[in-house]
């Protein structure tokens, strides 16, 4: 793919006919794999580049659904977007203050991420835009974005119950910088405040109590904004942007995702005799929970190459299969694996022992209620487990039975971590549809497939 997106480029969110993919034990996986690139930074790396004036080359960056989205939404608000090879692309940003009204809704399929960031952007500009999405997305609360949004100024001129999509949003024309504490542990939250805090004139700040990924902040330094973070309490942080900055043109280089590469991590520590060498894979503390965990766990996992990739620190894994044994992960750890608890519970169900995941509301509220999916996908394929209060417990037993149909509900990571289990399982495991992983990890069963998997249709 080559050429340049409109803002009416078809969007595939996989409203079409679903497709099943079943995963049967697997022999031992080896070999290495490059990571695809980082979905959270590719979506900041569009947007940012939106708020420069100037030519943005950016490398690595992951070309799922989730970013194409974002892709076509920066060229809706008036940017210049050029896909120049594989995942090489070319954005003329609009800038700070220039962008333009879209003429049709914002359609962002399945992408939470890329609305309620695009949210905060369009809050600074005194432009009217619509934003939509698939089912799942429709059905996500957006009122943490819209809340402190209202606070900077935006008007919210149509929305569903409880700020649901689709919204229609009127951004303001002199956006008030405030000093906002995030009431969820929320990157997203966090990075729509600061987005649409470069459009005010004066100091917006954030105070998180429990630090979240950084990569807005990072970024927004990277392209040559004002930027303090200082320490909140014990787990927290305090975020200052000075407002009105002038971002230059950058290159940037987009690391590997550490959530794409949880996946053959966890196929190669319970798929007896396996050892994968993952490259490419961003290392950044405020994503490191699941590597943590996992070495707590009794996981073989060895850091062989580190390097550094505009800001970001970028490591290669050498994994192999391990004896796990369940443990205790305490809440304070959620913000930093927030996405990776479905897999986890997969690993879980090989260990032996209780592994107990505490302080996991957020999950009720992603792309699927993931508390529930993972239950569920766990008791269909013979696990033990039970949701106590927001904690996950899983009662490992060394090996899964598999067998069962996991419904995934729209979401790309449900699918991805059942698809692993079925690798490892006694009886094949499968997924009711696995469209939605083209979200976040295009070619993920050709990928595993290459290292020894057994992913197939039914
Ligand atoms: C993301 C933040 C997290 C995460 C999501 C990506 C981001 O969501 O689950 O996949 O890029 O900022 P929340 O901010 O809702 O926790």
């Amino acid at each position: 793919m080559q050429g340049k997106v409109t803002p009416n480029s078809a969007v595939a969110t996989g409203q079409g006919t679903a497709t099943p993919l079943t995963a049967r034990k697997s022999p031992r996986l080896s070999g290495r794999a490059r990571m695809p690139g980082d979905k959270s930074i590719s979506h900041r790396a569009l947007l940012v580049s939106l708020l420069t004036v100037g030519p943005n080359e950016i490398e690595g960056l992951l070309e799922g659904e989730d970013v194409l989205a974002t892709a076509r939404a920066c060229a809706a608000l008036g940017a210049s977007v050029e896909h120049g090879g594989p995942g090489r692309w070319r954005v003329r940003g609009a800038g700070i203050g220039s962008l333009l009204a879209p003429e049709n809704p914002l359609d962002f399929g399945n992408a939470g991420t890329g609305t309620r960031l695009a949210m905060g952007v369009v809050a600074g500009h005194a432009i009217e835009a619509a934003f939509d999405g698939d089912a799942s997305l429709r059905k996500r609360p957006m009122r943490r974005v819209l809340d402190p949004l209202l606070q900077m100024g935006a008007v919210v001129v149509a929305q569903e119950d409880g700020g649901r999509l689709p919204v229609r949003l009127r951004g303001a024309q002199d956006p008030i910088p405030i000093e906002y504490e995030t009431p969820v542990p929320s990157a997203q939250v966090k990075s729509a405040v600061l987005l649409c805090g470069l459009a005010a004139a004066g100091t917006t700040t954030v105070i998180e109590k429990e630090a979240t990924r950084d990569h807005t902040e990072r970024m927004l330094r990277h392209f040559g904004a004002e930027i303090a973070v200082t320490k909140h309490g014990v787990h927290g942080s305090r975020i200052e942007l000075k407002g009105r900055p002038e971002l230059a043109p950058q290159k940037i280089v987009v690391p590997g995702d550490p959530s794409s590469a949880a996946f053959p991590l966890v196929a190669a520590l319970i798929v007896p005799g396996s050892e994968l060498v993952l490259e490419n894979v961003l290392a950044n503390s405020l994503r490191s929970g699941l590597l943590e965990t996992l070495r707590e766990m009794g996981a073989s996992i060895e850091e062989v190459a580190r390097s550094d990739e505009g800001g970001e620190a970028v490591v290669d894994l050498r994994v192999r299969a391990s004896s796990l044994k369940g443990i205790d992960v305490p809440a304070e750890r959620a913000p930093s694996m927030i996405d990776e608890y479905p897999v986890l519970a997969v690993a879980a169900s090989f260990a032996e022992g209780e592994t107990r995941m505490r302080g996991l509301s957020e999950l009720r509220v992603k792309e699927s209620d993931r508390l529930a999916a993972i239950a569920d996908g766990l008791r269909a394929n013979g696990v033990t487990c039970e949701i106590s209060g927001d904690d996950l417990i899983v009662h490992g037993r060394g090996r899964a039975p598999g067998g069962g149909m996991v419904a995934t509900h729209m979401d790309h990571r449900i699918a991805m971590s059942f698809l692993v289990m079925g690798l490892a399982s006694e009886k094949p495991v499968s997924v009711d549809d696995a469209t939605f992983v083209a979200t976040s990890f295009p070619g993920f069963a050709e990928m595993m497939n290459s290292l020894g998997a057994d992913i197939g249709p039914r």
